[in-house]
């Protein structure tokens, strides 16, 4: 595997590539790569020729006092990682090579209405940050594909709307969370946490599996619910953000009648902001209306 730092180096490279026939999958991370990461890896692997993967550590991301100066930085171990799964490429550039005007005077892109709820809301100006990172990765590399987990529903929800909204021709693919053997759901963000408060925090996979068989029972209060999950999360010692039931469509406030769920959570267990969902389709209830004979 061959690691470019430099965007020119990158450019050239793919031009070849490209005029090979090959083609491109994407795999934007920022490092710290764990089973998660490797899954997506494999997943580029079956969907295109040449995988490319980024490890960034994306400033405009982070809001301040947020974890950006600490982030885990594990660049030799994740390399052995991606050669080992079959990556072909690491482009791993610095802040100066992807932010040449310098971060404050980058331009930015923003989808609108989903950006600033739930993590937006906990994090002004995070989904701004993806949004732009990702949008400049897809000039520099040129995919076919890119892939990202579903974990970060909210983020690969935006994401897929800001390629269509602008008319970019990358098609967008979502990987199944991975977990790890007590249902936590596996992030860089858990190396934060003590061994007590990683088996602690599998209370948060646990709600929201509980919140979904509710929802499949038919109960449709979903204030009630999602309150009933928060005080189960903090039982277990979780701080609370969000917990919330939304349309798994459109992200907003799931209303009764919606049968495309997706719960949502987000909650601080130590040094650690943990986030998960879980997608719920209700459309084949037992009490759904029964279509008309005819
Ligand atoms: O999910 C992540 O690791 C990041 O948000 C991403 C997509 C690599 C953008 O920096």
């Amino acid at each position: 595997m061959q690691t470019i730092s430099k965007l020119i180096e990158l450019r050239s490279h793919l031009r070849g590539v490209r005029q090979n026939g090959q083609t491109i999958a994407m795999v934007a991370t920022m490092g710290n790569l764990h089973a998660g990461h490797i899954e997506l890896i494999h997943r580029a692997r079956e969907l295109a020729d040449i995988v490319v993967a980024t490890i960034f550590v994306n400033p405009l991301q982070f809001g301040s006092g947020e974890d950006l100066e600490k982030y885990p930085k594990t660049l030799e171990e994740d390399k052995l990682q991606l050669e080992n799964a079959g990556c072909h490429l690491l482009f791993a550039p610095t802040e100066s090579e992807v932010y040449p005007h310098g971060r404050d005077n980058q331009t930015i892109v923003e989808v609108p209405a989903t950006s600033n709820l739930y993590c937006g809301s906990s994090r002004p100006g995070h989904f701004q940050g993806v949004a732009t990172v990702v949008c400049k990765l897809y000039s520099m590399i040129h995919p076919d594909i890119a892939i990202f987990g579903q974990k970060d529903y909210q983020q690969l929800h935006i994401i897929r709307q800001m390629t269509q909204d602008l008319s970019i021709d990358v098609k967008v693919v979502g990987s199944p969370t991975t977990r790890n053997q007590e249902g936590l759901a596996l992030s860089s963000r858990n190396g934060y946490l003590t061994a007590d408060e990683r088996h602690r925090a599998t209370a948060l996979y646990k709600a929201l599996q509980t919140t979904a068989q509710a929802l499949q029972n038919n109960n449709d209060d979903f204030p009630q619910l999602c309150e009933q999950a928060q005080l189960t999360i903090e039982e277990a010692g979780f701080k609370r953000d969000y917990f919330v039931i939304a349309n798994a469509d459109t992200l907003m406030l799931a209303q009764p009648g919606d049968k495309q769920l997706v719960i949502l959570a987000a909650a601080y267990m130590g040094a650690a902001r943990l986030i998960d969902n879980k997608v719920v389709d209700i459309s084949n209830q037992i009490n759904s209306i029964p279509p008309a004979i005819s």
